[in-house]
């Protein structure tokens, strides 16, 4: 039996994408339209949004920074007042700095910690009690398999997606019972501008486009833990499960770091 609702048929549902002008959010944001879904786009950069929303009249265009609490209550308090319900909010906006621990400073932890942590966690208290009021709909938290291990690079950005996975976790166990799906997603290796910064051939790489096909096909299934691509994350999640020893050698071994 799936852990949450399968999300299948998208005619008419309201899907709100949280960093949608760019890279797994664009491509989400064009699947979901070509599916029939009614869209609402936020991201901080108002031009790349609209250029996603495109002529697409029925899409709203909601510019907001998720590390500011009063852009979440505006941006929900203006959904609300067109919208019926919201069916799926997705949140996907993230940072990432490669960050090794001699270059680790309190502006590069606030900065990585303010996006992908305290931006879900604000989001999150933003649109929970409407999904509890409606009784129905669901919320994708989008964390990385880099949060299910420690791994040189990853320093602060893997501590905030570890957190991603905690959070999300419990709040499956909080709102499942009462009515809401809650999925969490952890993409591997994805060519988009957040990984263009990496002077190493990443392993298994997909594109954008393949790995928001990737969401959809967990949300159908229901799947509480969306990762992908299998043959990367299936490897990492078992080489999380060795005993230290044996892990630490691995992570140095196969990163050359
Ligand atoms: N690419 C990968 O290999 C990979 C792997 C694992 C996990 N992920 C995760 O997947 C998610 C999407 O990443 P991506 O690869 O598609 O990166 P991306 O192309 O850089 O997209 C990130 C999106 O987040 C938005 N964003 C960033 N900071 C924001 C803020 N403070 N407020 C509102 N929006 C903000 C960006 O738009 P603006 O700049 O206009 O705000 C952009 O649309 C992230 O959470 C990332 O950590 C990516």
């Amino acid at each position: 039996m799936s852990l949450n609702p399968r999300l299948r048929d998208w005619q008419g549902r309201h899907v709100w994408l949280i960093g949608a002008g760019h890279g797994i959010g664009a491509a989400l944001a064009r699947q979901l339209r070509a599916a029939g879904a009614v869209l609402a786009l936020s991201g901080r950069s108002e031009d790349a949004l609209r250029e996603v929303a495109g002529d697409d009249a029925g899409c709203m265009v909601l510019p907001l920074d998720v590390t500011r609490e009063q852009d979440w209550q505006q941006a929900c308090g203006q959904l609300l007042q067109r919208w019926p319900r919201i069916d799926l909010v997705v949140m996907l906006a993230g940072d990432y700095r490669a960050v090794r621990a001699w270059q680790l400073t309190p502006q590069l932890a606030r900065q990585m910690v303010d996006v992908n942590l305290l931006g879900v966690m604000y989001g999150t208290a933003a649109v929970v009690p409407t999904l509890l009021a409606q009784q129905q709909g669901s919320i994708v938290l989008v964390a990385s398999v880099a949060g299910w291990a420690g791994m040189p690079n990853g320093l602060v950005y893997g501590a905030t997606k570890a957190a991603v996975n905690h959070f999300a976790q419990t709040l499956y166990l909080d709102l499942r019972p009462r009515g809401i799906g809650v999925h969490v997603v952890n993409p591997g290796f994805v060519a988009t501008r957040l990984t263009a910064q990496n002077d190493f051939a990443m392993p298994a790489l997909i594109s954008a486009e393949q790995a928001a096909s990737a969401v959809l096909g967990g949300l159908a299934r229901g799947d509480f833990d969306i990762h992908f691509p299998r043959r990367f994350s299936l490897a990492l999640k078992l080489a999380a499960h060795l005993p230290y020893r044996l892990y630490f050698w691995l992570a140095h071994k196969v990163t050359g770091l």
